[in-house]
């Protein structure tokens, strides 16, 4: 049998996990769900539940993922053969959920795509400030462009993975990712320095607790899922591929911490602005498409030049990491097709296009045609989106944490997270740790999961 492929180093572990953890999840979705609850209360939530469950729960996929050796598909089935069929279904459901996710996060890729063709035709430097943030809502709202963005997107993403060019897309992203985390910076400090700025720092770092809801809980947790991967078996996918004498503590840390980072100085890059914009800070999916080129054209007064080069450069970083997150999520499908069902991998990365980029049309247009359609006060996109966070990724998480601290052997974990007892620190921390898997993380998911359901 072939053996199975390993990431290099830990370097390559960590890189190739914040390369699916980091994409649009931290810089576009981030930022508008701390606006729409409640500021710095939600960012307070989402760092304590990135850490006390998101990381353990990270911690049980990667543990699934090395210790099966095989997909998120058959990892469960393998662990534990006697209940196969049971757990074929919740293989089926990981396969399920990426795709699912695919239809709409591909929708905001071809968003990106199309504000970098705009900033490569320095529309943002030369437009006012008004009239750049104002195209937002009319883009959105016209029935084809989104449509043929997102189709664009979507194809070329599936080109790529139907090419098979993993170790250029690895390549990419460790140049990308550096340097996202650079401009970023950047943009930070010409957003603070905007004049109305301090009002957004001031929501981002003071909690206003009238604000605080059981709601809050429920999207931070959701949206810390989401950022991480979790739920979709992306990362039991990846930790099947982590060496045996790599330690998976300090990996699922390092991901993590660099995933929260991001997200964090995303904020702080985007809300200054929103406030210096004047921009309502709950307004929604479309608040980074707003307040960025609001920044770039504000600038643009000062530094056309560097105002030009700095918003190619920051979309085109946008797109990438938006594409390497959409590359991981279309290789769930195609490598189940291709393992299952022997599909060749051309093909599957046509059928994974056609369905997904047909259900993504609907979500794109649910901001035009189809933005009447409302379900508890949701269109079709916020739905998918709503859908996916807070159940799907929810549900499939709870499964796994229940899997690792119930179904597995205690033994079988600890030897795992210890490597088999040579990592001192991690056999020292193993009682907290699996404590976490066992009881607080599906104790918080089921929690809020239910409280969905009853707000
Ligand atoms: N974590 C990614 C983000 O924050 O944008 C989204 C994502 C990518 C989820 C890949 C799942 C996945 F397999």
């Amino acid at each position: 049998m072939k053996e199975r492929e390993h990431f290099g180093s830990r370097k390559a572990v960590i890189y190739a996990m914040a390369g699916s953890a980091i994409g649009l999840g931290n810089i576009w979705r981030f930022p508008y769900m701390v606006g729409e609850h409640g500021g710095a209360v939600f960012v307070l939530i989402y760092i304590v539940a990135t850490l006390l469950v998101s990381l353990p729960v990270f911690i049980a996929e990667i543990t699934l993922g090395r210790r099966s050796r095989t997909s998120s598909f058959g990892a469960m089935s393998k662990m534990d053969p006697r209940h196969k069929n049971r757990w074929k279904w919740v293989g089926l459901m990981s396969v399920f959920i990426p795709l699912f996710i695919l239809c709409y996060y591909s929708v905001i890729g071809g968003w990106s795509l199309y504000y970098l063709i705009k900033s490569c035709a320095f529309d943002f430097v030369k437009g006012s400030p008004e009239a750049v943030n104002g195209l937002f809502g009319s883009f959105i709202s016209s029935v084809w462009m989104p449509v043929w963005m997102h189709l664009l997107f979507l194809a070329v993403c599936a080109w790529i993975v139907a090419r098979g060019v993993k170790s250029g897309i690895e390549r990419f992203s460790r140049l990308t990712i550096p340097a996202l985390f650079v401009l970023i910076v950047l943009l930070i400090v010409y957003s603070v320095s905007l004049p109305g700025a301090s009002a957004g720092v001031k929501y981002l770092l003071k909690p206003d607790f009238s604000e605080f809801n059981v709601k809050t809980f429920v999207y931070a947790m959701g949206q810390s899922f989401f950022s991480l991967s979790l739920g979709m078996g992306a990362i039991v996918t990846y930790g099947s591929y982590v060496k045996s004498d790599e330690n998976l503590v300090v990996s699922s840390a390092g991901t993590a911490i660099f995933d929260l980072l991001f997200a964090v100085l995303a904020g702080f890059a985007i809300m200054p602005a929103v406030f210096a914009a004047g921009i309502e800070p709950g307004a929604g999916p479309g608040l980074i498409f707003q307040s960025v080129p609001f920044i770039f054209s504000s600038m643009g007064a000062k530094w056309p030049v560097v105002s030009a080069i700095v918003s190619i450069l920051f979309f085109l970083a946008i797109v990438v990491a938006a594409m390497t997150s959409v590359i991981s999520l279309i290789e769930v499908g195609v490598a189940f097709l291709h393992e299952r069902f022997g599909m060749a991998r051309p093909k599957a990365c046509a059928l994974v296009f056609v369905l997904c980029g047909a259900v993504g049309v609907v979500c794109s247009l649910s901001f035009g045609p189809l933005s009447g359609i409302q379900i508890v006060g949701k269109n079709i996109f916020d739905l998918f989106d709503w859908f996916a966070s807070n159940v799907l990724l929810l549900l499939m998480a709870f499964t796994v944490v229940v899997f690792v601290g119930f179904v597995m052997k205690r033994e079988d974990v600890r030897d795992e997270i210890t490597n088999g007892g040579r990592k001192t620190l991690n056999a020292k921390l193993f009682g907290g740790i699996y404590f976490l898997i066992k009881w607080v993380a599906p104790i918080s998911v089921l929690a809020i999961f239910v409280t969905n359901f009853i707000l």
